[in-house]
C-alpha cells in the first residue's frame, strides 16, 4: 500500500548527506537501487538524481512494523527514510561519494511499490536501445542520462545569463508559421478554420529574427525548437533545439567574437575545458582541399594530397580518365598502416563505394620498402616514385587514392580519413578542436532542380569583392557565411544577411525566382526591409549536438529527454498515430484509403 507524504519533508538529496553530518537526523527519499537482507540487518542502496546513499535497517532501531516494511523492499520501490547519519560500519565504498557513511533508519514509508522493470536501472546500460526508448521514463532514471540532462540545463542557464549580460533580449517566435519551400522538408499542420490550408512548423526562427532586427530589438536570442522532415542520423532529429541569435549593426567579426566568448564560458563552466581564443578560422576552400570536408575533424592529420599533376600523363585509365573528364586524383597517407591486411584494405574499398567511389587505389609500403599496389602494373617506376614522394610516403605507410570528379573525391577521402581514424582509435573524446569555416560558396547547383540553390539561405550576403560575378558566374560567389565546427561536427552556423534591396533581387534572380514569386513567399520580410532595416547578422547552434560533444556521447538521442528513432517515430508514445475520422473531417482532410491499424 502506498503511503502519503503527510507530515514528512525531505531534508537532503542522497549525496548531499556527507561525513560532516555524522550524528544528525536526515530524511531522504528516492528509489531502491538494491536491497539485501543479511538476516537481522537489511542494506538498501537508495537512489535519487544526485546519486546513491546506503541505508541500514535493524529491528532494534527501526521497530517491528517498519522492519517488516523494509523486508518487502524491491528494486525501484519509492521510499522515504528518516534516520541518523553514521560512519559506515563495513568497508568504505570508494565508488560513490557517500561511500564512507550510512543512514541508520529510524522510520520508513513506502511511497510507491514497483513492478520489476524490464531492464536494470544502471550506468552504462547494455540493454538494447529500442527497449530503453520504449520505457524511456525508466531509461531516464539512469545516472548517465540524468547527468546529460542536468548538463543541458546548465548550458542553457549559462547561455541565457551570458547573452543577457551581452545585451541580448530573449524573444519567442511562432511555431505555427508559413511554409516556405527553401531548405529541408517542412512539417505541416492542417488548419481547421481554413480547410485546405496549412501551417508549417519552423525549420528555424530565421525570418522572424530578421524581422525583429527591423523592429529595432538589436540583439535577440532564443532557445528555439526547430522541425525538419529529413533523414535522421546520429546527429539529426526531426525536432531539435537551437540556441538562436541575431545582432544588428555588426559584421562577421562581431558575431564570431561574442560567440567565441560564449563557447569558452560554456566549456569552462560545465566541463572545465579551456578553449584557447581566438578559435582558428579556415576558408571552405582550404577545408575541402586539406580535409575533403567543410566540417573537418582537426584532432588528427591524414590530410588530402593532390597528385593530379604527378599522374596526368600516366597509362592507368582510372587516373587518366578521371583527369581527362575534368576531375582529379587525390590521396591520403595512413601513416604506419602499410602492413594492413588485404581484407581490411578490401573493407575500405567497400566503404568508399558506399560514398559513390568506383574504387580505391592503394600503395602499401612495407617496413623494408617493398611495395604492394593495386595499380603498379600500369605505372612506370619513376611515376610510382613521384607519387610516393608527393605523398611523403615512408616505409610502413599505406597510401590510398581516389580518382573522380573533384567533389566526389573530396567526399570519398573526407569520409575515408574519418573511417580510418575511427578504426585506429585516433578520435579522443576528451580533446576539443574547434574551427570556424568561412567563405562558403553562396550557391550550390542542384542537379534535381536544375538550378542554383542557396547553400545557407536566400538572405545570406555575398562577399563584397565577389558581387561583380553574381550575374556572370554565380557559382564562384562566396558568402559571408560561417560555420562553427567541433571535432568534425557542425555545431552551429550563420551569416551576415542581405539588407540591400538590389542585392536581394540579384540573389533571387540567381536562384531562378521572379520577384513576384519571391514576394509570394517572403513578401512580409521584403516589405519590412522597405521601412528601414539595419545591417544584421546572426548564428544558431544545434544545442543537442553541442551537449552531445560536451557529454562525450555518440548520438544526440542521449542528450534529449524523449527522442525519436530513425523513422521519426517515438517508441514510447507511439507517435505519430492514426487519428479519428471525426478529427479529419473537421480539418477537411480525406485520406485516399483507410489506413490499416
Ligand atoms: P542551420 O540550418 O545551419 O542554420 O542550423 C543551425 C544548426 O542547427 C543544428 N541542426 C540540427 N541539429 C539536430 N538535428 C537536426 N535535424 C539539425 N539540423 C540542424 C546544426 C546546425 O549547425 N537559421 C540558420 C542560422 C542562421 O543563419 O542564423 C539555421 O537554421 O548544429
Ligand atoms: P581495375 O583495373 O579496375 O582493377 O582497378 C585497379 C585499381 O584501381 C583497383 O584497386 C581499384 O579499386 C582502383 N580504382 C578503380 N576505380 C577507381 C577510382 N575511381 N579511384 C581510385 N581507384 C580506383
Amino acid at each position: 500500500m502506498a503511503e502519503s507524504m503527510k507530515g514528512l519533508s525531505r531534508s537532503h538529496r542522497c549525496t548531499e548527506v556527507n561525513n560532516s553530518m555524522i550524528g544528525n537526523e536526515v530524511t531522504v527519499m528516492g528509489w531502491v537501487q538494491k536491497s539485501r537482507n543479511k538476516g537481522g540487518i537489511i542494506f538498501v542502496d537508495l537512489r535519487d538524481r544526485s546519486g546513491i546513499l546506503q541505508i541500514i535497517f535493524e529491528e532494534a532501531n527501526v521497530g517491528a512494523e517498519s522492519y517488516a516494511k523494509a523486508e518487502k523492499l524491491r528494486s525501484e520501490f519509492v521510499i522515504a527514510v528518516t534516520g541518523k547519519v553514521t560512519k559506515r560500519a563495513g568497508a568504505v565504498n570508494e565508488n560513490i561519494v557517500t561511500g564512507d557513511i550510512e543512514i541508520v533508519a529510524s522510520d520508513i514509508r513506502i511511497l510507491s511499490e514497483a513492478d520489476t522493470p524490464p531492464f536494470p536501472i544502471e550506468e552504462n546500460s547494455k540493454t538494447k536501445e529500442e527497449l530503453r526508448l520504449k520505457y524511456r521514463y525508466l531509461d531516464l532514471r539512469r545516472p548517465d542520462l540524468q547527468k546529460n540532462l542536468i548538463m543541458r540545463s546548465k548550458v542553457t542557464t549559462l547561455t541565457r545569463a551570458f547573452l543577457v549580460e551581452e545585451g541580448f533580449i530573449e524573444i519567442e517566435t511562432p511555431t505555427l508559421c508559413k511554409s516556405t519551400p527553401e531548405g529541408a522538408r517542412d512539417y505541416l499542420v492542417p488548419s481547421r478554420v481554413h480547410p485546405g490550408s496549412f501551417y508549417a512548423l519552423p525549420q528555424s526562427p530565421q525570418i522572424y529574427k530578421q524581422l525583429l532586427m527591423c523592429s529595432g530589438y538589436d540583439r535577440y536570442f532564443q532557445i528555439a525548437r526547430c522541425y525538419r522532415d529529413e533523414d535522421l542520423r546520429a546527429d539529426r532529429q526531426p525536432e531539435f533545439t537551437q540556441i538562436d541569435m541575431e545582432l544588428s549593426f555588426v559584421d562577421v567579426d562581431d558575431v564570431i567574437d561574442v560567440n567565441e566568448r560564449l563557447l569558452a564560458k560554456l566549456f569552462k563552466d560545465t566541463i572545465n575545458v579551456d578553449i584557447p581564443l581566438p578559435i582558428q578560422r579556415m576558408t571552405y576552400k582550404e577545408a575541402m582541399e586539406r580535409f575533403g570536408s567543410d566540417k573537418p575533424d582537426l584532432r588528427f592529420g591524414m590530410e588530402l594530397t593532390d597528385i593530379t599533376d604527378v599522374v596526368k600523363d600516366c597509362e592507368f585509365v582510372v587516373f587518366k580518365g578521371a583527369i581527362d573528364a575534368g576531375g582529379s586524383v587525390r590521396g591520403i597517407n595512413a601513416k604506419g598502416q602499410g602492413g594492413m591486411p588485404r581484407k581490411k584494405i578490401d573493407a575500405l574499398v567497400d566503404f568508399v563505394k558506399g560514398y559513390g567511389a568506383k574504387g580505391l587505389a592503394y600503395i602499401a609500403i612495407g617496413e623494408d620498402g617493398t611495395i604492394k599496389s593495386s595499380f603498379a602494373k600500369f605505372m612506370k617506376d619513376e611515376e610510382m616514385n613521384a607519387i610516393i614522394e608527393r605523398m611523403q610516403g615512408e616505409n610502413g605507410d599505406l597510401l590510398l587514392f581516389a580518382a573522380d570528379r573533384t567533389k566526389l573525391v573530396y567526399d570519398v577521402l573526407g569520409a575515408l580519413r574519418l573511417e580510418i581514424a575511427e578504426n585506429l582509435g585516433m578520435l579522443d573524446k576528451n580533446e576539443y578542436k574547434f574551427v570556424w569555416i568561412t567563405e562558403f560558396p553562396l550557391l550550390e547547383w542542384n542537379e534535381d532542380l536544375n538550378r542554383y540553390q542557396a547553400m545557407h539561405h536566400p538572405f545570406t550576403m555575398p562577399m563584397e569583392e565577389d558581387l561583380p560575378y553574381i550575374d556572370s558566374d554565380p557559382g564562384r560567389v562566396r558568402a559571408k557565411a560561417y560555420d562553427i565546427v567541433l571535432n568534425g561536427t557542425e555545431i552551429g552556423g550563420g551569416s551576415v544577411r542581405i539588407h540591400q534591396n538590389d542585392i536581394q533581387e540579384k540573389m533571387f534572380e540567381a536562384l531562378g525566382f521572379t520577384m513576384d514569386a519571391a514576394y509570394e513567399q517572403f513578401g512580409f520580410l521584403l516589405n519590412a526591409f522597405k521601412y528601414g532595416v539595419p545591417p544584421h547578422a546572426g548564428l544558431a547552434y544545434g544545442l543537442d549536438r553541442l551537449i552531445m560533444l560536451m557529454a562525450k556521447e555518440d548520438s544526440i538521442r542521449d542528450v534529449i529527454a524523449f527522442p525519436k528513432i530513425k523513422d521519426a517515430s517515438c517508441l514510447m508514445s507511439e507517435a505519430p498515430n492514426v487519428v479519428d475520422a471525426k478529427q479529419l473531417e473537421e480539418l477537411g482532410i480525406e485520406l485516399p484509403q483507410q489506413p490499416e491499424n
